[in-house]
């Protein structure tokens, strides 16, 4: 589940949406006609389900509500599959399968494809169960369910993929994503990247230098209960910019046509003129909190209250973060937003909430590292940022990541008795 989502509602709801870069006009006018698309398609019903508190307050922000989500049985759109766009999701895990839910909404559920692994074969029997506070429990969706983007290709007779989603987690592998993707990408295919992390987007840059390249931050709690099967909580908000933030006219059109089709599904986007800002935001929080709790096997407050130089730690260690985001230009950015993240951990009772990097360390997983940290570190330096701590952090948080590894390869770290250190 991830960390930056728990915070107070009125601020996740009116604080964070909208910066001073996001084209407000432009983000209004597509909330408009999305939600005159929904009272106007002959397929959907009127809104009928009273908006809960929380979907009050959004009202007018986000571009559509959930509860039009939850009064409706999942069904295909009426629109034909030939038309609609055709979206191939990469990595199905928890946010993969909350945005299939939302996809098949908007379009055909036979122009959905979705590369699966560990979770492929319960997928391709029962499809994806999705147990929302936000859209409804007990969800069933079923996309194309796929194992490699190979199979997707030649799944769809040849037609090319309008967009390919990437939602597998940012960490290395042989070959790249970039590289597994390439099958399902033409020169016309939009590519959008929902990962956590700083310069995630660099490796699709390289690869595909004249797609249209979307970063999306992504506020989103869920996790993967068991394989398939998806827990969301009540947010669901996507933030959409092109990469890099100067991108081509058509570039731009194909950030507010990804906005607008998420919202005809019932989900909520948010494009912004540039998105980094957004990223170094939630950067803030994920890359001090992160490594933080993994390797202290903490919660944040579990971890404020385990000495007296807990808290200043942390301070210290988003101060860094904030120097670097300053230092890229982001100067909103600032010491008053670190204490108001800080403040919003103070703020939450014992034990306080898990990270995802806490959740993969106790279960041996690999972690977000190089994405979360390592490319904070490198932006620092690239700046002749003096950055210590995160230094420090990062250098515990690869090896501790690499120990994972070491020990999926079948390599013991306990060492024989004469090996210790005394
Ligand atoms: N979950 C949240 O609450 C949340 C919130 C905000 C942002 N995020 C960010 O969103 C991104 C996705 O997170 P997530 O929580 O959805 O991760 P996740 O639950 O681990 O899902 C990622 C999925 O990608 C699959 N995958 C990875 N490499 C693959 C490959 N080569 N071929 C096929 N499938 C592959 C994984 O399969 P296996 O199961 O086989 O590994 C897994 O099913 C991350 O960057 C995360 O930081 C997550």
């Amino acid at each position: 589940m991830n960390f930056s989502l728990y915070r107070p509602r009125r601020q996740l709801l009116t604080g964070q949406v909208c910066r001073p870069k996001v084209q407000r006009s432009r983000i209004l006018s597509q909330q408009i006609k999305c939600q005159q698309r929904f009272r106007t398609s002959p397929s959907r019903p009127a809104l009928s389900v009273p908006l809960r508190k929380s979907q009050k307050s959004m009202k007018g922000r986000a571009f559509s509500t959930a509860a039009i989500a939850r009064s409706e049985p999942l069904r295909p759109s009426t629109t034909s599959a030939d038309m609609s766009p055709r979206i191939l999701i990469f990595g199905t895990g928890s946010i993969g399968a909350v945005y299939a839910y939302i996809f098949c909404r908007a379009v055909s559920p036979e122009n959905v494809f979705t590369v699966c692994r560990s979770n492929y074969e319960v997928a391709s029997s029962q499809g994806f169960t999705i147990n929302s506070s936000l859209f409804g429990q007990n969800l069933n969706v079923r996309p194309q369910i796929v194992r490699t983007v190979d199979e997707a290709v030649s799944r769809s007779g040849g037609k090319p993929f309008d967009y390919v989603v990437v939602t597998a987690k940012a960490i290395p592998s042989t070959p790249s994503i970039p590289d597994q993707i390439a099958p399902a990408v033409s020169s016309n295919t939009t590519i959008a990247v929902i990962q956590n992390g700083i310069a995630v987007e660099d490796i699709y840059v390289s690869k595909f230098p004249n797609n249209p390249l979307l970063s999306c931050v992504v506020y989103l709690p869920a996790t993967q209960t068991s394989p398939g099967t998806i827990s969301h909580g009540e947010v669901e908000r996507l933030h959409i910019g092109t990469y890099p933030a100067k991108a081509p006219e058509a570039h731009t059109s194909r950030a507010e046509s990804f906005a607008s089709l998420l919202g005809s599904g019932g989900g909520t986007a948010h494009v912004h003129e540039d998105v980094q800002s957004e990223r170094w935001s939630k950067l803030l929080v994920n890359a001090s909190w992160n490594p933080i709790c993994a390797l202290s096997r903490s919660r944040d407050v579990q971890f404020m209250h385990s000495s007296s130089e807990a808290t200043d730690v942390v301070r210290q260690i988003m101060l860094e973060i904030a120097s670097v985001a300053q230092a890229a230009g982001y100067p909103v950015i600032s010491e008053s937003k670190v204490d108001h993240q800080l403040g919003r951990a103070k703020a939450r009772s014992l034990p306080g909430v898990q990270p995802s990097m806490l959740a993969d360390a106790l279960a041996g997983r690999n972690m977000e590292v190089d994405a979360i940290v390592g490319n904070t570190l490198r932006i620092a330096e690239e700046k002749g940022v003096k950055t210590p701590l995160l230094k420090a952090i990062y250098a515990l948080a690869k090896a501790l990541d690499t120990s994972f590894t070491k020990a999926r390869d079948g390599h013991s770290v306990s060492g024989a008795r004469g090996d210790r250190l005394r």
